[in-house]
């Protein structure tokens, strides 16, 4: 059967305490409704229409990428109210209701439910020891009568722990006729959705339940708190794949993953590291505690230790990385390469074998084999008006405390004197230095105080 799918997300999430409209409020970097239209997709329909009203504008250019039918609803009155305003747009025999701030809803549970629903109606329930705020599924023998809302419930109602999730699935010709009939009448004045179930019991329609396979898949975001909590499961459902997949997790819940992490057989991640964007990690490679890596490539046998930060950086076989190193964008280094605390490289290629150990900045360098750059080395790339670049030749040793202004080429083999600054090309082999000589003063004395 052919489906239409309709995501509820006009609320403005009042007890967010946010400008933000709800559904952005983000998940794992990414915004809310995000996951539920990607649930939806899952599903191939016919189409999804997504009602929009607090800050429309925003949620429709921040998901403009997706292929959907933004719908306003100029007024929140109610669920049944938003689902009208989707009515000529239900083109697929079945409709599936389901909500922009239920990001965690179960693909396997939707199927059945959708299964349940041909030429019907079916809901989606759960039990809630503490039913506190839901709808009840009023029934009579086993079948369902309808849904109260709680506000409207009788005290006999109240203690009805079958809630509704308010996922549903209709046909939609019945539907489109029970949407026509709902009204008001109610205690919140508001057009309630859950009015069809009755009208369908009227029409003798076959209503079905699916009760859903665990709370954290039917719960919805309507405080920070609940956010935090919904991360929290986002986190351990990211971790558990990893894990799945053979990754060593010093403890799950203090690891991030805000994108999408690969990693290969016998990765280590220690605590408080955080993943962003695409991060791929080889075979046998550690990752020390709270270390940062986003949009990464690291190969295999590299150790990366604690309070690393790398971003858009490559990192060859064998490395080893920090602790404190800073690899911005566009640094890509060969094997064998070790860049130790304190250490930032930009927009850098740095040859096999070549190490850069303490407190260097080295940007727009290509830095051959064997090179070994001294502590405190900087490679003085900005003239305060354009960026220029640091050529490195094999197996140079540059003393410490030196620096090179580019453009400038160091050539292959020479040694740079400690303390030296570097302006012009130096020759293959040699020892260049530029300093001031050393001089000692006989007889000097101290200033004395009186
Ligand atoms: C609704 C159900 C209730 C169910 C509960 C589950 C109704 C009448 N009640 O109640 O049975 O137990 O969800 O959480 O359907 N929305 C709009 N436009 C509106 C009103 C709401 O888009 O005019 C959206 C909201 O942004 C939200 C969703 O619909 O995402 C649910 O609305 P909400 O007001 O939270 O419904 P509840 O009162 O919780
Ligand atoms: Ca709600």
């Amino acid at each position: 059967m052919s489906l239409s799918v309709v995501i509820l997300a006009a609320g403005k999430g009042t007890r967010m305490f946010s400008e933000q409209p709800k559904v952005l409020h983000k998940l794992a970097e990414q915004p809310m409704l995000q996951y539920v239209i990607n649930i939806a997709n899952e599903l191939k329909p016919k189409n999804i229409n997504v009602i929009v009203g607090y800050k429309a504008k925003e949620v429709e250019q921040t998901l403009s990428h997706e292929k959907v039918n933004w719908i306003l609803q100029k007024k929140q009155l109610g669920t049944g109210d938003a689902v009208k305003y989707a009515v000529p747009n239900l083109i697929g025999q079945q409709t599936l209701i389901l909500y922009g701030d239920v990001p965690l809803i179960e693909i396997n549970d939707l199927k059945k439910l959708i299964k349940k629903g041909e030429k019907g109606l079916s809901i989606l329930t759960f039990n809630k020891l503490n039913p506190k705020g839901y709808g009840r599924i009023i029934r009579a023998l086993n079948d369902v009568e309808a849904i109260v809302e709680e506000k409207d419930c009788n005290d006999t109602q109240q203690r009805i722990t079958e809630i509704n999730t308010g996922i549903m699935v209709a046909d939609t010709k019945h539907l489109i006729n029970w949407l026509s009939l709902i009204s008001n009448k109610n205690s919140q004045k508001e057009y309630y959705l859950t009015d069809i179930v009755a009208l369908a019991k009227k029409d003798k329609i076959r209503i079905n339940t699916l009760e859903a396979n665990s709370e954290i898949t039917i719960s919805g975001v309507n405080s920070k708190i609940e956010l935090a909590k919904m991360e929290r499961a986002i986190q351990l459902k990211k971790t558990n794949t990893l894990m799945e997949q053979g990754a060593t997790l010093l403890d799950p819940s203090r690891t991030d993953i805000r994108g999408q992490l690969d990693c290969d057989r016998d990765v280590v991640i220690d605590v408080g590291c955080i993943f962003e964007g695409k991060v791929k990690i080889g075979k046998n490679v550690t990752i020390g505690a709270y270390s940062i890596l986003k949009d990464c490539e690291i190969l295999d046998d590299v150790i990366i230790k604690p309070y690393s930060h790398l971003d858009n950086a490559k990192v060859g076989k064998k490395n080893i990385i920090g602790p404190y190193a800073r690899l911005r964008p566009g640094t890509e280094t060969n094997d064998n390469v070790h860049i130790g605390n304190f250490v930032e490289i930009k927009n850098s290629k740095i040859g096999t074998g070549t190490k850069i150990n303490h407190l260097s900045y080295v940007g727009d360098s290509i830095v051959g084999k064997n090179v070994n750059v001294g502590a405190g080395t900087i490679t003085c790339n900005y003239d305060g008006v354009k960026k220029h670049q640091t050529i490195i030749e094999d197996n140079v040793f540059i003393g410490s405390n030196s620096q090179l202004v580019a453009p400038v080429k160091i050539g292959a083999g020479s040694t740079i004197g400690a303390g030296s600054t570097i302006t012009k090309n130096t020759p293959a082999n040699e020892l260049s230095l530029s300093r001031a000589k050393q001089t000692s003063i006989p007889g000097w004395e101290k200033p004395k105080k009186n």
